[in-house]
């Protein structure tokens, strides 16, 4: 069995109950409807109104919070392959990367007929990699499709179109880089066009949330004091709002300093929605301390995930062995593999997992020179053998600044 058809066997999960394993008959049916699926969508289009077919496939399910274990939306890491890697490790939630509706909206919808994956490429570059991929087959559910807009209309046309392939739909208000703050997006929206915040999020709620089935989300930065981020929350909740995740830093601060998780616990007492942790939680443990700290439902997980996505095991011995930056390497190299990830993601997200634990920068650097993944397997492997991982030699820092 090739290594790709035993990762599609290894999970193939019921669309519309996302814990139930089927094996058997159950999944020669399962196999058979989605070939049916995807043929009808090849048959159907360019005429096929999907929002309309998708509405009819999936019935209304709400995400359930409660202790979630999630993974936080990340530019570049939360493609398809590594969303399936935090699922495998035990994320309850998985965010896909913040992707732009403009771009969203210039792609078109197709199924692969080898794969079975949902694809959106963008149509003047249909040959490149896809803007988003998705499996009904192999990808886990919930899955949160991460937008960043500063229009309602266009958000709307986004969540309307891809309505099949996403369970949640999450607006990025918290994003500080110039690109997303000089186009209206981002933190933009938190700082000085709250009205459009709401709008967006009015607009999405009416068009795809409530009893057409889909939840709703923002993911916002701390304001500057306590009471402007108690209103903004309140008036996000009267949006009907499914939940929203909160990174605990001012708009200004950078990764490396700080997060202010406990004045989430005050935020906690003025709404009754899911309110979502997020930042600097590094090892397993902390997921439990930053729920119990924050008063929050859930804990989303961004940098130490990459750093290790086993860090949503319960399983200590799975968290030690991932813990081993070859290892994770090697696992996650095999995943992006059988996945049909472009080599540009692939080495992307192989260099950062390696944190600064390589024991040896050229090594990286040669690393990130490889054109197939056999010559990454084989250059990780001669690593191990010449630098074996020493453990406690992890440095944790991040120069970037991200939502
Ligand atoms: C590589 C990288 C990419 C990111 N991309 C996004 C993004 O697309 N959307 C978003 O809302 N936040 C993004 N963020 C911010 C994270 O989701 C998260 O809010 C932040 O890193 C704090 O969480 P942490 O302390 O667990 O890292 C990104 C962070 C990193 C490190």
């Amino acid at each position: 069995m090739c290594a790709t058809t035993r990762i599609f066997n290894q999970q193939l999960l019921v669309e519309e109950e996302p814990s139930v394993c089927l094996a058997g008959g159950d999944r020669e049916k399962k196999e058979s409807t989605h070939r049916l699926l995807a043929q009808r969508d090849r048959d159907d289009k360019p005429h096929v109104n999907m929002s309309l077919l998708g509405r009819l496939e999936r019935p209304i399910r709400t995400i359930n919070y409660s202790n979630a274990k999630i993974l936080a939306p990340m530019v570049r890491i939360c493609s398809l392959p590594f969303r399936y890697a935090a699922k495998q490790c035990g994320a309850d939630i998985v965010y896909s990367e913040e992707l732009i509706d403009k771009k969203l909206l210039q792609c078109e919808r197709t199924v692969n007929e080898e794969t079975q994956m949902v694809e959106y490429r963008q149509l003047n570059h249909l040959t490149s990699h896809p803007v988003y991929r998705t499996s009904p087959v192999i990808e886990d559910r919930p899955l949160v499709l991460q937008i960043g807009t500063a229009n309602v209309d266009l958000a709307v046309q986004v969540a309307e179109k891809m309505f099949p392939d996403y369970d949640a739909i999450d607006v990025n208000c918290g994003c500080p880089k110039h690109f997303s703050v000089h186009s209206g997006m981002g933190a933009k929206l938190l700082s000085d066009n709250q009205e459009n915040m709401i709008r967006i999020l009015n607009g999405l709620v009416k068009s795809v949330g409530g009893s057409q089935g889909k939840s709703v989300t923002c993911k916002i930065r701390l304001l500057s004091t306590v009471e402007a981020t108690k209103d903004l929350v309140r008036r996000v909740e009267q949006t009907g709002v499914n939940a929203i995740a909160i990174h605990a830093r001012y708009i200004p601060q950078r990764p490396r300093e700080r997060a202010h998780l406990p004045l989430l616990s005050e935020l906690r007492e003025v709404v009754q929605i899911p309110l979502i942790a997020n930042g600097d939680c590094f090892r397993h443990e902390d997921i439990a301390l930053i729920r119990e700290q924050t008063a929050c439902d859930a804990v989303m997980i961004a940098r130490g995930a990459i750093w290790n996505p086993a860090i949503f095991s319960s399983d200590e011995r799975m968290r030690q062995e991932w813990s081993n930056p070859h290892v994770r390497a090697l696992k996650l190299l095999q995943i992006f593999e059988d996945l049909k990830a472009s080599m540009n993601q692939t080495r992307y997200v192989i260099q950062r997992t390696y944190c600064d634990e390589s024991g040896d920068g050229p090594f990286l650097v040669n690393l990130n020179r490889s054109t197939t993944f056999e010559q990454m397997r084989s250059r990780i492997q001669a690593q191990m053998l010449l630098k074996p991982f020493r453990k406690g030699a992890t440095v944790l820092s991040d120069n970037h600044q991200f939502a």
